[in-house]
């Protein structure tokens, strides 16, 4: 079984205090740092942007997993690489030409994502995934932390994983919390994005592990 990695979702962080709570996932043995980028227009919400990746760089060590629910992420990509990104996962529902997008994100030597919405079969994507390095599957409508998990999403995973290299992350995004996780994981994914069970729990350190 390969290592999972844990990404917790500063969404659920407080953002007045933005710095501490990350220090207290990375404290708790978090693996990477999950970022969600909302632009009012690709989901209804609206949250950071390229300023706030750049100083959440210079505070962590942790990689920068960066989730971009906008559209038109090709005009974005290159300034999210040079504020820190070190994964970027866009929306295959928000692209016209998926592969440029992928090169794109390649050529500014980060690592690159795709990520579907729970309406979005799996048998679409498959092949792009030799291309990518994390396929990311929504187990919520993107777009508000605190949802609950969809289970039927998570089901898209097996597929998945038939045509994956062996080296492909599959991440899930919604809904995780303990239990969440083992379904997920059953059905062979190896990172787990988490912002309101880690964020809202009474131990961190203990809701980190937990996920594991
Ligand atoms: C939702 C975001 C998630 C969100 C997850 O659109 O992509 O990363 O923060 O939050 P929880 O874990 O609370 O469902
Ligand atoms: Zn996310």
């Amino acid at each position: 079984m390969s290592k999972i990695i844990v990404s917790p979702s500063i969404l659920s962080a407080d953002f007045a205090n933005l710095e501490r709570d990350i220090k207290r996932v990375e404290n708790a043995g978090a693996d990477w740092l999950h970022i969600d980028v909302m632009d009012g227009h690709f989901v209804k919400n609206i949250t950071i942007g390229v300023p706030v990746v750049k100083s959440i760089k210079k505070v962590t060590k942790l990689p920068l997993d960066v989730h971009l629910m906008i559209e038109n992420p090709e005009n974005y990509v290159k300034a999210f690489a040079d504020a820190g990104a070190d994964i970027i996962t866009f929306h295959y529902e928000a692209v016209e030409g998926v592969n440029g997008v992928i090169e794109l994100i390649k050529s500014c030597g980060v690592k690159v994502g795709m990520s579907i919405k729970p309406k979005t079969a799996p048998e679409k994507i498959l092949d792009f995934l030799p291309k990518l390095d994390l396929i990311l599957v929504m187990t919520v409508e993107p777009g508000f932390g605190g949802q609950s998990f969809m289970q039927d999403c998570a089901e898209k995973i097996p597929l998945l994983k038939q045509h994956a290299t062996e080296s492909l992350i599959i991440q899930v995004d919604g809904g995780i919390n303990a239990e969440t996780a083992k379904i997920c994981t059953g059905f062979g994914a190896n990172s787990l994005v988490a912002g309101n069970y880690i964020y809202n729990s009474a131990d961190i350190n203990k809701a980190v592990s937990s996920l594991r």
